[in-house]
């Protein structure tokens, strides 16, 4: 447990107030563990949040299944303790998140709704933790470092795993936990039918895939008239076996940060949010 981690800290200053806690000096570069829950591993790393960059190998543990809010927590705290951490963590976690809250359930246990994740993976770190939806971490991540740097106006970043997962921009600002993963389309739920999940589920051919997220991009256009979409989670990096059958008005960047936004993003948020929590 993080010694004096109970007592507040002023808003003003945490970081030097918290790294003399910790035995950091102020001037030390500014780490935060990144955690990204994904549903089939839980991956993390320091990062310097000042650049983006990892400052230690990725680790990864399968997630646990069935994903309940116990055996995942202990797999949160197995990450903090591979790294010895003590300091600032950022967990990105594949639901609606808010206040710390966990509000849906669409690929974890549905135990989880009404948990306070934030205070739970606090306590079994010992470290002041940060959660937020996972998506909206790599969105994060992407719009400060990698292929939305400096892009303004409507810019939705969609991550193509287990799930479809969203984050809305507008001039760079985020609109939280937007969700639209499970927009209708063909009466159905769209990530049961467009996630990178239903190409393996029902094997389709990349030119297939490619007809359903155009359907789904294309409901995207209709709603948002959106500047841009950024297609990121690990199925982009095939983006050239795909990317060419997609029939969309709205130009298309895929995430440069690959696999690290998830872990990236929820490392920045923690920076920029934890001082309103201490
Ligand atoms: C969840 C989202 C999450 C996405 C990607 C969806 O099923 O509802 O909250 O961002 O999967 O993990």
């Amino acid at each position: 447990m993080l010694e004096g981690s109970s007592v507040p800290l002023s808003t003003e200053n945490w970081w030097e107030e918290f790294a003399g806690r910790i035995g950091k000096k102020a001037e030390d570069s500014m780490e935060v563990l990144g955690i990204d829950i994904g549903g089939s591993g839980i991956k993390g790393a320091p990062v310097d949040v000042s650049n983006g960059k990892l400052t230690a190998e990725r680790y990864r543990l399968p997630t646990p299944q069935p994903a309940k809010p116990q055996p995942i927590a202990d797999t949160v705290a197995e990450i903090a303790r591979h790294f010895a951490w003590q300091g600032p963590i950022g967990v990105g976690f594949p639901a609606v998140v808010r206040n710390g809250i966990v509000g849906s359930a669409a690929n974890i246990s549905k135990k989880w709704i009404g948990v306070d994740a934030q205070a739970l993976f606090s306590q079994v770190t010992g470290c002041p933790t940060y959660v937020l939806n996972d998506a909206d971490a790599a969105g994060l991540a992407e719009m400060t470092f990698g292929a939305g740097r400096e892009r303004r106006g409507v810019v939705l970043v969609l991550t193509l795993g287990t799930g479809i997962g969203s984050a809305l921009f507008v001039d760079g600002v985020l609109v939280p936990n937007c969700e639209l993963g499970h927009l209708e389309m063909q009466g159905q739920d769209a990530e049961w039918l467009a996630s990178d999940a239903a190409r393996k589920r029902e094997d389709l051919s990349w030119k297939k895939w490619a007809k359903r997220l155009t359907l789904y991009l294309n409901t995207l256009e209709k709603l948002f008239s959106p500047d841009l979409f950024i297609l990121g989670g690990g199925v982009s990096k095939n983006f050239d076996a795909f990317g060419p059958y997609l029939k969309v008005q709205t130009e298309i960047v895929v995430a440069h940060l690959l696999n690290e936004a998830g872990i990236v993003g929820a490392a920045m948020a923690a920076q920029r949010y934890i001082p309103a929590l201490v």
